[in-house]
């Protein structure tokens, strides 16, 4: 299968920098010059031994859109659908390791960014990023996509950053393309009160875009009401887009199981980037599919406690004949 990913455009334009590379003219066999036949998507995560959440649902996510999916650990939690039991950090040294070891070797179209763990981590993230970016624009290659889950506030509300990783966080935000803050985590970085309603929620991520020059993806996950609508805010910042507002209404679903919704969907945005002409066209479908995978999730029957969303519900599996 050869996807139509959009043309590598070597021109130093900051959007145009921003743009995966595509590789040469189609190929039908994966030689020299083929393009490659699935977009390839890094995520920079921590774990989920359960697998709904971390890199293991990152790697669902990318693999129930078509790309070809990798992934780095930031840190390794023994988790369940109860909740978090311990973290163990392998540390910013190893973490450099592993993201060398990847973009040494592979053309990375798009990158996922979840939990950071801590700020040594972020920091490294970022330094990583960088020095991609530079590597790509001496050899005239555009740089990867890079979506930000500003993973900093937990269900409960606990803040898991501290105020030193909050802001390595925010600096990591200046380098991404797209932000996908829940409420909480909105709130931490406009430095606002937590929105109660969709009206403060969109007032909050449209001046923070303007401000952090990121394209926010808000999601209203943590609001009631019979739907649970997300809103891409694209900031006049971006160059080569106008600013906007799109807002994706989907109705909520009935469901405990929503463990993992956010890394779900900030993994499919990324691998559906490359395969996309836009973010628009990108979060619409990202956020059909959870919606489908939320209605899936309890079907699952996984873990006794916030279940999984089923990212393989519109996948066929390959079976025996
Ligand atoms: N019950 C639901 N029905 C439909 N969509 C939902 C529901 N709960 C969450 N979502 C959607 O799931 C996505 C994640 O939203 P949410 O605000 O829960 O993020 P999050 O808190 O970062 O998630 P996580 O707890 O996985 O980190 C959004 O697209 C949101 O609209
Ligand atoms: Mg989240």
């Amino acid at each position: 299968m050869t996807l139509a990913l959009p043309q590598h455009d070597p021109a130093p334009r900051r959007d145009s920098a921003r743009r995966p590379a595509a590789g040469g003219s189609p190929g039908p066999d994966g030689g020299p010059g083929a393009r490659p036949s699935r977009p390839r998507v890094l995520s920079i995560a921590g774990t989920d031994p359960t697998g709904g959440a971390g890199i293991q649902a990152d790697l669902k996510s990318f693999a129930a859109h078509g790309a070809y999916g990798m992934a780095v650990t930031t840190a390794l939690v023994a988790q369940n659908t109860h909740g978090v039991r311990s973290v163990h950090v392998p540390g910013p040294a190893f973490l450099r390791e592993q993201l060398d070891a990847v973009s040494d070797d592979v053309e990375i179209d798009a990158v996922k960014i979840g939990m950071v763990a801590d700020e040594a981590n972020a920091r490294e993230i970022g330094a990583w990023l960088d020095a991609l970016a530079a590597a790509r624009t001496d050899t005239g290659r555009a740089r990867p996509w890079v979506v930000l889950d500003p993973v900093m506030v937990a269900t409960s509300g606990h803040r898991l950053l501290d105020a030193g990783a909050e802001q390595a966080v925010r600096d990591l935000a200046a380098r991404a393309d797209v932000v996908t803050p829940n409420l909480p985590e909105l709130a931490v970085l406009a430095g606002h009160d937590v929105a109660t309603t969709w009206d403060d929620a969109l007032a909050q991520a449209t001046s923070y875009a303007a401000t952090s020059g990121a394209v926010v993806l808000l999601k209203g996950g943590h609001l009631t009401g019979e739907t649970s609508p997300d809103a891409l805010v694209v900031p006049a910042a971006v160059p080569g887009a106008s600013p906007s507002v799109t807002t994706f209404d989907a109705p909520r679903v009935d469901t405990p199981h929503t463990h993992g919704t956010g890394c779900s969907l900030s993994a499919a945005l990324a691998a559906l980037r490359p395969q996309r002409t836009g973010w628009e066209e990108a979060a619409r479908d990202a956020k059909e599919w959870l919606t489908g995978a939320l209605r899936s999730g309890a079907a699952l029957q996984v873990g006794t406690g916030r279940g999984p969303v089923d990212h393989l519900h519109a996948t066929s599996p390959v079976l025996p004949r």
